[in-house]
């Protein structure tokens, strides 16, 4: 049996992972998993039923009720909770204001690993997201790990986020971002952090074309084995 290939991205917030992680995926007909939206889809059912982040029990059980499910349209992230299609909502402030509490929770981060591991048993996946080179698949073929100038990614996240949030100011952008990078690479459980052996990729001055080339060029060597 032939061993499946997976190609891991992980980096800052708002860097560009999803946009490469998307190309890749179609370009080389792979699974794509948004390891993001899993976490924001959490964050939008703790929010719409009060959950308090620091009860065990109440987390515990709402995780037994919590059931997120991919459908892959034109690579694009559809994700279901509880049979809801909640993919924009899900990328709203109030969920990226509260994603970093509710991803820094062991118990939610052990259940979302275990679902994000099942998902590589029969398919080449490309998964995006802060641990997965280095919790959810230590031993995936490629691992890259983004970043870029954070100025940069707040302007590309704000031009993205404008049109649905009217309100939105570039700082609002700006201020969330710097508080999502802090909170996820200082946090306890699976903290943000380059694995050893991921290529870094600097995207500050990259056009996606040419991110495609290079990510392309690290994995092709896995395809012909
Ligand atoms: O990729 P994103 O910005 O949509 O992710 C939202 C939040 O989820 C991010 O601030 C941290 C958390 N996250 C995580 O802790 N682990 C992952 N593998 C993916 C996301």
């Amino acid at each position: 049996m032939s061993k499946n290939i997976v190609v891991a991205i992980d980096g800052y917030s708002s860097c560009g992972k999803s946009t490469l992680a998307k190309a890749l995926a179609k370009k080389l007909h792979f699974i794509y998993v948004d390891s993001g939206a899993m976490y924001r889809a959490v964050t939008l059912y703790f929010l719409r039923n009060k959950i308090d982040v620091n009860n065990e029990e109440q987390v515990h059980e709402a995780l037994q009720n919590i059931h997120l499910n991919f459908h892959s349209r034109d690579y694009e992230t559809h994700i279901t909770l509880n049979d809801e299609e909640v993919s924009d909502e899900i990328r709203l402030m109030p969920v990226s204001e509260n994603v970093s509490a509710v991803s820094a929770i062991r118990e939610v981060r052990k259940e979302m690993v275990a679902q994000q591991q099942r998902m590589s048993r029969s398919k080449n996946v490309i998964m995006d997201g802060r641990d997965i080179g280095t919790a959810v698949f230590p031993h995936a073929q490629v691992k890259l790990f983004m970043t870029a100038d954070p100025k940069i990614r707040a302007e590309r996240r704000y031009k993205e986020l404008a049109p649905k949030n009217p309100d939105i100011t570039l700082e609002d952008v700006f201020e969330n971002l710097a508080h999502r990078d802090y909170a996820d690479t200082t946090r306890k459980e699976s903290p943000l952090v380059r694995a050893e052996d991921a290529i870094i990729l600097d995207n500050t001055n990259l056009t996606p074309d040419e991110q495609l080339a290079f990510a392309l060029s690290k994995i092709e060597p896995f395809l012909k084995k």
